[in-house]
Formats: C-alpha cells, structure tokens, sequence
C-alpha cells in the first residue's frame, strides 16, 4: 500500500535518486529542500519511497507554488502523483494561500503532468519559453531532454481558491 506522507532526512538519497531519473540528473539537490515542504510516497510494505512532490510560498514573490512532482516509473499510472499534488494542495490552502501556481514542464508538445494538475482543479494559464535556461547553467543539471543548457518550455497553470 502507498502512503503519502512528509519527508524526513532519511528519504534524501531516495528521493534525489528518483529526481535524477525523472527530471534530469542535478535539478534536485537537498539544498532544494531546505525551507519547503516535502512530501513523499512511500510503499510501506517495503519502506521504500516511489515518488516526492514539492510546496512553497516563494519569499520573493509571496506567491504559492508546487513545484516539483516525480514518481519512479515502475509505479507510475496508480494515481500516486495525482494524490501528491492534492496533499500539496491542502498544505497550501492551509496556509491561507488563495491562488496556487505551479511551473510544469512541457516536452514535444505535451505536459506530461497536465492530467494530474487538471485532476487537482488546476487550468495551464501562459507559458514561459527558456523557463530553466538559467538554472540549468548556474546550478548545472543535465535536463533530460536538452542536455547541460535547457532551453524547455514551462506551462505555468494556476490554480484558484
Ligand atoms: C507525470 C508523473 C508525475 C505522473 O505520476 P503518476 O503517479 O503516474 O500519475 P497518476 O497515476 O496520478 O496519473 C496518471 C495520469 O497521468 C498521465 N501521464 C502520466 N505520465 C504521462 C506522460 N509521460 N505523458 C503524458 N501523460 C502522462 C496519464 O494520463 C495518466 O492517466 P491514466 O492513469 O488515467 O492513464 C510521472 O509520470 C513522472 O514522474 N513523470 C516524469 C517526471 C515529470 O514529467 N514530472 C512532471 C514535471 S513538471
């Protein structure tokens, strides 16, 4: 049975090690964590963590955003993400956050996670070329898709109380 539940230290490695696979080696660090809140999935029966989800309110522009969303593939299509995204959602609004926003990435025209935002009441709102192009230089992840420099399109979707 998965249970979503916070992260604590001890789910570092496996949580980087799913980051790495999904999102591209190096965009997720524990440095990422720190400050925000982190919630996992975790098989119980196997103490394993299969997926991680990622909610802030950015302190440069006050606003709210879930960030970050990955699932191992061997677990994928059980509604894990879909689920991560919800407990993200209801961390926020208990936060009194009234509009949530969250960066997604788009790839050969598709937003692979559309389906699970769209699922949590989320619509795509603009998207924003070069979104990681900067990030991907300063901090030196290899995307998945472009290599060390990414030049992938975000889809920013919003979400409203
Ligand atoms: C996208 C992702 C988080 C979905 O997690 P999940 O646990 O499989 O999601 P759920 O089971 O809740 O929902 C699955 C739905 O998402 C959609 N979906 C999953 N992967 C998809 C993909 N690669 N492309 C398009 N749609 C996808 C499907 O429509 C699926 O619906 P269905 O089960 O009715 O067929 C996971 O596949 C993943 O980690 N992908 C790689 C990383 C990524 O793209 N993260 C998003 C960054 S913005």
């Amino acid at each position: 049975m998965v249970e979503i539940r916070d992260f604590n230290v001890a789910d570092t490695e496996c949580v980087v090690a799913i980051a790495d696979k999904q999102l591209g080696e190096g965009y997720i660090t524990a440095d990422d964590f720190v400050g925000k809140k982190v919630i996992v999935a975790e098989e119980a029966d196997e103490n394993n963590v299969v997926g991680f989800c990622i909610a802030y309110i950015d302190s440069e522009d006050g606003k709210a955003y879930v960030k970050t969303v990955a699932v191992a593939q061997e677990y994928s299509g059980r509604g894990i993400g879909t689920a991560l995204v919800a407990k993200a959602v209801d961390y926020l609004k208990g936060l009194g956050a009234e509009q949530i926003f969250s960066p997604l990435w788009k790839h050969d025209g598709v937003v692979n996670s559309d389906v699970i935002f769209r699922r949590n009441g989320f619509v795509p709102e603009r998207e924003i070329p070069d979104y990681w192009l900067n990030d991907s230089i300063e901090k030196g992840y290899s995307c998945p898709v472009c290599g060390k420099v990414c030049h992938c399109v975000c889809v920013m979707y919003g979400l409203k109380g």
